[in-house]
């Protein structure tokens, strides 16, 4: 292989700087200043948001500027920084927070956690061995605990916070296929020389679970879809075929992945008859709770989510139900050993801990430095409560149902499917396939609203999905009628 001579770009003159630590830290007059100028940023941000256009026009020019602009040899003033900050960066962000955007599974944060990351960078704790953050350690125990107990796990439970639902789902079924490989899955991976694993799943599924098949070198092609009911439902008999089929053909089924609120429409598998059936066989039930899970926080859903508890794993997202600032996902197993068996590393240049009741999170995940996401979702649930988040739930249910009501009482209008979650699909019926991909970018041309694309059972339109904190019967009526409007020109 022919070399490429390495030619440095950057050229910083080594007579010029200051070999004086104290450069990166901040006097107490500069601490001050800095705090200073982010309660004005705060302030204006949320002052100013139901004002902004939901997703503004975007300066390309002033992006571009940002990606060509050369590393700084010397340093800017804060004032700078935040001056940046309010005139690039600001105007050509989405405005996650604003009444108007309901796209996607994306909710506006509520308003505690952002001080919560603040804290938790602060403290800087390295949470992935107990004696680095022995107390973060306890707040992370603390939540695990908590959503344990809410779907009935047993006190074998255990888990981790993770990035989000995608990496939650990425453990879950890693900890899933080194089961299935048992003592020798560490060593011989998937090619210790046994049958092909298969898992199941059904065709509303969210892609992560599709990516976490392929980062295991599972193969997609041994990840069965199976066909879903009339209500977004696995179908269990086409789910109990497919696995004799596999069987019978020598693969070897090893995990079955329901979902708690399926990505598009909210769907609730039948978890209590896939656990019995993954009981029967011998299977891994996975749930994938990161949208729906937390639901449960709430007596509308309560009943449907308990099943949950018959899991070996479940992924449920805090950045969802909870409100918390990105990043905050969650996995939980029943059994904590499958993690250990799955991620533990005792490297002679860590100092693991020797005491069972401590945990370290390095052996319960595939990262070794994690920031303390934990403070957030504590803080979170302490200081608004429980209680908050059941209200927040059902007022999220409340709207997609007005919002549905309206869609079916509108000409012009027509659902894709019932609304039993916090999701609303439907289509301009008056219109194709194109005339709705056309009406839903004016949409967001128009700055009004932000929604997302659907395809149900293959027709396709739009989706309101409800996680917006800000968001009133009002703004849904603005949506309407201005998709509406904007339908007449698409025709
Ligand atoms: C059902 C489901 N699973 C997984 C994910 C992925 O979660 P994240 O975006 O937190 O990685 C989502 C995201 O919306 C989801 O709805």
């Amino acid at each position: 292989m022919g070399s490429t001579p390495f030619r440095a770009t950057i050229a910083i003159p080594a007579d010029e700087f200051e070999s004086d630590m104290s450069q990166l830290l901040f006097t107490p007059e500069q601490h001050r200043e800095a705090a200073e100028w982010l309660a004005a940023f705060t302030h204006r941000y949320q002052e100013t948001l139901a004002s902004l256009p939901v997703y503004p026009p975007i300066d390309r020019e002033a992006l571009r500027g940002i990606i060509a602009a050369p590393l700084p040899d010397n340093g800017q003033s804060l004032e700078a920084l935040f001056e940046e900050l309010e005139r690039v960066i600001v105007p050509n962000s989405t405005h996650t927070a604003h009444p108007r955007f309901l796209p996607y599974v994306q909710p506006s944060p509520n308003d505690l956690s952002p001080y919560a990351d603040h804290a938790a960078a602060l403290l800087n704790q390295n949470c992935n061995l107990w004696h680095l953050s022995p107390a973060a350690n306890a707040v992370e125990q603390a939540v695990l605990r908590w959503f344990a107990d809410l779907f009935g796990l047993p006190a074998s439970a255990s888990g981790i916070l993770t990035s989000g639902g995608s990496m939650a789902n990425f453990v879950g079924l890693t900890a899933a296929r080194d089961h299935a490989l048992g003592d020798r899955a560490r060593t011989e991976g998937l090619q210790g020389g046994s049958a092909p694993l298969v898992l199941y799943t059904s065709e509303e599924t969210h892609s992560s679970v599709d990516k976490a098949v392929s980062m295991l070198g599972l193969g997609t092609r041994h990840l069965r879809r199976i066909p879903t009911d009339e209500h977004f439902r696995i179908r269990l008999d086409l789910l109990d075929q497919s696995i004799a089929d596999d069987r019978a053909a020598g693969l070897r089924p090893f995990c079955v992945v329901a979902n708690a609120g399926t990505v598009t429409t909210g769907a609730i598998d039948p978890i209590v008859d896939i656990a019995t059936l993954c009981r029967a066989q011998g299977l891994w039930l996975h749930v994938d709770g990161a949208y729906g899970a937390l639901a449960a926080l709430s007596p509308r859903f309560r009943e449907a989510m308990s099943a949950i508890g018959q899991a070996d794993s479940v992924s449920l997202d805090p950045h969802k139900f909870l409100f918390c600032a990105y990043e905050a996902g969650c996995v939980l197993v029943r059994d904590r050993r499958n993690l250990r068996h799955a991620f533990s590393a005792s490297p002679s240049y860590l100092t693991m801990s020797d005491d069972p009741d401590l945990v370290d999170f390095a052996n319960q995940g595939p990262q070794l430095s994690r920031a303390f996401k934990a403070l957030k979702v504590w803080w979170s649930l302490k200081h608004f409560g429980a209680r908050a988040f059941t209200g927040v739930i059902e007022r999220m249910h409340d709207l997609a149902t007005y919002m549905g009501e309206q869609i079916q009482a509108r000409s012009g209008f027509e659902l894709l499917a019932p609304v039993t979650f916090n999701c609303v699909c439907f289509r301009l019926s008056g219109l194709d396939d194109a005339g709705n991909r056309r009406t839903l970018q004016a949409l967001l041309d128009s700055g009004t609203g932000f929604l997302g694309p659907s395809s149900v059972k293959g027709r396709k339109g739009l989706r309101a999905c409800f996680m917006n904190l800000r968001t009133t019967e009002a703004d849904v009526d603005l949506i309407l009628d201005r998709l509406a409007e904007l339908a007449v020109s698409a025709r």
